[in-house]
């Protein structure tokens, strides 16, 4: 039977912390060897987490969605780029537990991969409204919240981008007692190292606060791809603790758990690249390494810089005994479904993704998105 392991691992959790069970638990832990043989590199496939849309968001949104029926919400609001991934998730898994979502997408570079996901939100049933950046986002999530908030036919629930919050951070704590137990079932020890991409912080903090723990002698890499003032090592750090001690009051005995948690991470700075969705060539070579050696498909915004940083920390320790974990955080099920919306279903302020052609939209605050416009001209970015 398919179980939240973090529910196995803490049976008191099912009288504490609702959730609903949406998830393949557990998700395959793979080794690589066509990619790193020693170290043993092994990729854990939370792509393939949930069949319509799978990834990191399911193990949180177990959580998330729980909270929101218990409140008795029938709609989200939530915001993310306009490739989000969160949007997405949000609304193909809670449209199955009869929820609405609102979406605000804000600007990021336009790639194929990013108009495909607009398309796949038409067919998710997503209500899309363009904010353009991010004081644009913070103005329409006051308006919408407020616009709906007294009104008793559309109780909305608002959640933040990446939907990361304590709360939802137990997800990946679970995700950690998992690949634990996979590991010894495999005659493997703890891993050295776990990589993971890091945007709003939630999945790492919840790898985190379960390396910690599960007492496992293993470093956190958590590969930065948003702007420093995003994230930082306090945020990851902060999230991770209030998330042990939110599993402290539900009855789980911690230990000493929070007082390991600053060790046990590293944040990879070098990955980047030009910012938030832009490409880069370590990225788009890891994406080919992988495709070609392994058949596994990742994308340039999260999880092909995560690669990166997963493929040179390997090379630069050929022959270490202990295995890596690289955690695969983007969905691959989805790629399974035939897309049958096209650009004309959009509403029309987000038609100029499609046209390669400048979104014309003036930012909220005047130059607020000058890094974004400024590469006009460059790569991929169509603004
Ligand atoms: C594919 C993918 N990987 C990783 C992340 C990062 O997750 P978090 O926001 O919890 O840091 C995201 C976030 O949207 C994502 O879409």
């Amino acid at each position: 039977m398919s179980t939240n392991f973090l529910y196995k691992s803490y049976p008191i959790l099912r009288e504490t912390v609702p959730h609903v069970e949406l998830g393949n638990w557990p998700t395959p832990l793979e080794p690589l060897p066509g990619i790193s043989a020693q170290p043993l590199l092994l990729v854990k496939r939370d792509d393939l987490s949930h069949p319509l849309y799978g990834g990191n968001k399911v193990r949180k949104l177990e959580l998330i969605l729980a909270d929101v029926k218990r409140k008795g919400f029938r709609e989200i609001i939530t915001a993310g780029g306009l490739g989000s991934h969160h949007i997405l998730a949000v609304a193909a898994l809670g449209r199955e537990l009869g929820l609405r979502t609102t979406g605000l997408f804000f600007c990021q570079p336009v790639n194929e991969h990013v108009l495909n996901n607009l398309l796949l939100e038409v067919e998710f049933g997503t209500e899309m409204h363009f904010v353009r950046d991010y004081p644009g986002m913070a103005l329409q999530y006051l308006r919408f919240y407020l616009a709906r908030r007294f009104n008793p036919r559309r109780k909305t629930y608002l959640l933040m981008p990446g939907g990361s919050n304590a709360l939802s951070t137990l997800g990946y704590i679970g995700a950690v007692l998992e690949i634990q137990q996979q590991l010894r079932e495999q005659g493997l020890p703890d891993p050295a190292a776990i990589f993971v991409a890091a945007g709003t912080g939630g999945t790492a903090a919840g790898l985190l606060a379960g390396i910690a723990l599960a007492g496992m002698d293993t470093t956190l890499h958590a590969v930065r791809v948003v702007h420093p003032s995003l994230l930082g090592r306090r945020k990851i750090v902060g999230l991770a603790r209030k998330s042990l001690k939110l599993l402290a009051r539900k009855g789980v005995d911690i230990g000493d758990a929070a007082s390991r948690l600053d060790e046990r991470l590293l944040l990879e700075e070098g990955y980047l690249g030009e910012g938030y969705g832009f490409g880069t060539a370590a990225a788009q070579e890891a994406i080919s390494r992988f495709r070609e050696k392994a058949g596994i498909i990742l994308e340039g915004c999260y999880t092909g810089k995560a690669a990166a940083a997963c493929l040179d920390y390997c090379a630069a320790r050929k022959g270490d005994a202990r295995p890596v974990v690289f955690v695969h955080t983007a969905s691959s099920t989805h790629r399974e479904r035939e897309v049958t919306a096209t650009e004309r279903d959009l509403p029309p302020d987000f038609r100029w993704c499609f046209a390669g052609s400048p979104c014309r939209r003036s930012c909220t605050l005047k130059g607020w998105n000058r890094s974004f416009c400024e590469m006009a001209s460059r790569d991929n970015w169509r603004c």
